[in-house]
């Protein structure tokens, strides 16, 4: 159990409901989350005030994910702020779980807007131009799965939390600790969306590549479906590979296309990675080749600002409040919203400038 939540010393308070039970479970199943969710939140807020030694009337403003999200979950986090920011008289700050993930590393070093933003995790695929705290341009996005998503999918096709090095492990975490061991080249997966020229993803192509591969070698092998493979290292380098893959290309394309329509500044523009799948070194190693190439700034935040968090949340409220935007009266009537859009949709515009990539050789020692 995971729930975060933190005070930020005199300034505000956050409530994050991020993925809980994902890695025993093996996927987040709604009903789990929202119950987990309400059987801890207030013990959590508790406990939070008192490690910060702040009572809630030192607080400057409470900082909440409304959107997107499992609406159980959001629903959950919500109904509780609503009544303790009324209770307190504090203002209220609804926060875009995405806008908090692309923000975060602003938190730890200087990075002017406007720069680049990639966001991997296991709910989102994204590219945008971050022009400033609550103002966004969406280049890309996931059109079927997330890459986290797949991630966790492939390591429970392959059964990995059977296997006695990664059990606990998240799906991305346990792939990226067996590619270690593995052969990438040994099934050679083919990257999505190779003859379409936007910065979108798509995962879901290279889950059936996959998924028809493990069949193929459990029947070569002769074990059933729920059996560690002999071959599931050589899987999982292959797998990461080809998500590195695609994500690297999308990423160099909207580079391109940023540089193309001056979205970026010319003295040192930055791409920001950020969101779970962003801990993974092998893909943080793919996209330093991308921005080498291209002269960018890669700014990854540390693994665990990366993931789901509290802090990141409570970083958007403080950004929000300095700036004085999106900051509510505690009376007033919000409400959650499972799915949301960042930013302005130009990803019709980036698609008409059809980028072709130049070729980039992609090697990585393991
Ligand atoms: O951002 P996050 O904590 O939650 C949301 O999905 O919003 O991301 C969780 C996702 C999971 O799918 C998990 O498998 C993936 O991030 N992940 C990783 C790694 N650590 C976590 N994927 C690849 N490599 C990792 N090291
Ligand atoms: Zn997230």
């Amino acid at each position: 159990m995971t729930l975060e939540l933190l005070c930020w010393r005199r300034m505000v308070s956050y409530l994050e409901s991020p993925c809980i039970h994902r890695k025993r479970t093996g996927g987040i199943i709604p009903t789990v989350a929202q119950q987990l969710h309400r059987e801890n939140i207030e013990r959590v807020v508790q406990e939070a005030l008192e490690r910060s030694g702040v009572t809630p009337n030192q607080l400057s403003a409470v900082a909440t994910t409304v959107k997107p999200g499992l609406a159980l979950s959001l629903g959950i986090g919500l109904d509780f702020s609503k009544r303790f920011v009324k209770e307190h008289n504090k203002p209220f700050i609804p926060i875009h779980h995405m806008e908090a993930h692309a923000l975060t590393a602003r938190m730890l070093q200087p990075i002017s807007f406007p720069f680049l933003v990639l966001l991997i995790s296991g709910g989102h695929s994204l590219l945008a131009v971050a022009q400033g705290v609550d103002d966004f341009l969406l280049l890309g996005h996931a059109l079927d799965e997330a890459p986290g998503d797949t991630l966790d999918k492939v390591a429970r096709r392959l059964s990995l939390t059977k296997h006695p090095r990664c059990s606990t492990m998240s799906g991305g975490q346990a792939i990226e600790l067996l590619a270690k061991d593995g052969d990438r080249t040994r099934f050679p997966f083919k990257t999505p969306m190779g003859q379409t020229y936007d910065c979108c993803f798509s995962f879901a192509g290279l889950r059936n590549q996959i998924t028809q591969t493990i069949m193929k070698k459990e029947a070569e092998e002769g074990v059933e479906q729920g059996t560690l493979l002999q071959c599931t290292n050589d899987i999982a380098a292959a797998t990461q590979h080809t998500v590195a893959c695609h994500l690297a290309k999308r990423t160099h394309r909207a580079i391109l296309f940023c540089k193309a329509n001056s979205l970026l500044p010319s003295d040192s523009p930055t791409l920001v990675v950020s969101g779970g799948v962003a801990s993974n070194q092998y893909i943080r190693k793919t996209l330093t080749i991308i921005t080498e190439e291209t002269g960018l700034q890669l700014v990854c935040p540390p693994a665990k600002f990366c993931t789901d968090n509290g802090v990141m949340i409570a970083w958007n409220g403080v950004e929000r409040l300095r700036e004085g935007k999106g900051i509510l009266s505690p009376d007033v009537n919000v409400c959650y919203e499972p799915k949301s859009p960042l930013g302005v949709d130009i990803t019709t515009e980036v698609k008409a400038a059809a980028i072709r990539l130049p070729s980039v050789k992609i090697k990585i020692p393991n």
